[in-house]
């Protein structure tokens, strides 16, 4: 398994506090059988510079990567990224690249939280074909309550983007019955935990799996795998 949404750098954005709690969570993570973690800070243009997230981000990295060989023990290895925040000019952001999962064209990025005009979508279009980034959508099942359903996810998908669910839109009844249609629709390219901490947000991803399999669904648990692994082909691995 292979998580793709992850708060796990310690004190950088509102994940992990400290480096104890991220390699909690990377063990709880591991045990569970996930073999790499996307790391996802959160990062919002505007607030800061693209030079200055970076330099933190690595630092904090230093910082977590010798607390894991400190630790001693086997923990998910770690490809770094970043959780962009939709803006409307993203697509002639000198540096959006930057802030691709390392050695990718892949962004992990959030929506903004309501109903997607079309120039949202016109947006996301340009990122793809002028600057050869491909987004993939964070929490898409966050979006739902704002209008947000199968049919845009299916638009988003046909611009090129790629489709990341939270585990925990396995959760629940209804939910569970709605994330199995995704699915069955291929709205489904890869996992995250979207962890943030060891309670109220935390790392847990192996639900969903385990959802799509008693669904029925084996043969998307192979798909996202599948395409988890090529997603990070080239990705620089910590
Ligand atoms: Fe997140």
């Amino acid at each position: 398994m292979i998580d793709f949404h992850a708060h796990i750098i310690p004190n950088l954005d509102d994940g992990a506090k400290d480096a104890q709690q991220s390699v909690d969570m990377l063990r709880v993570l591991f045990l569970k059988g996930v073999k790499k973690v996307v790391a996802t800070p959160h990062f919002y243009a505007g607030q800061q510079t693209v030079e200055e997230f970076c330099a933190q981000r690595e630092e904090k990295l230093e910082i977590l990567l010798s607390a894991i060989k400190n630790s001693g023990e086997e923990l998910p290895k770690i490809a770094v990224g970043s959780e962009v925040l939709f803006f409307p000019t993203i697509y002639s952001f000198e540096k959006i690249s930057s802030l691709c999962i390392l050695g990718t064209q892949y962004l992990v990025l959030e929506m903004p939280q309501m109903k997607w005009s079309q120039s949202i979508f016109d947006s996301i279009h340009r990122l793809i074909s002028n600057c050869g980034i491909i987004p993939i959508i964070a929490h898409a099942d966050r979006f739902i309550p704002y209008g947000n359903g199968e049919k845009e996810l299916e638009k988003l998908k046909e611009l090129g983007a790629f489709i990341q669910i939270n585990s925990d839109f396995f959760e629940g009844f209804f939910n569970r019955r709605k994330a199995l249609a995704f699915a069955k629709k291929s709205l489904i390219d890869v996992l995250g935990s979207d962890c943030h901490n060891m309670t109220s947000r935390p790392p847990e991803i192996e639900k969903a799996f385990l959802a799509l399999k008693e669904g029925g669904q084996r043969s998307t648990v192979r798909k996202i795998e599948e395409t988890s692994e090529k997603i990070l082909k080239n990705a620089i691995i910590f």
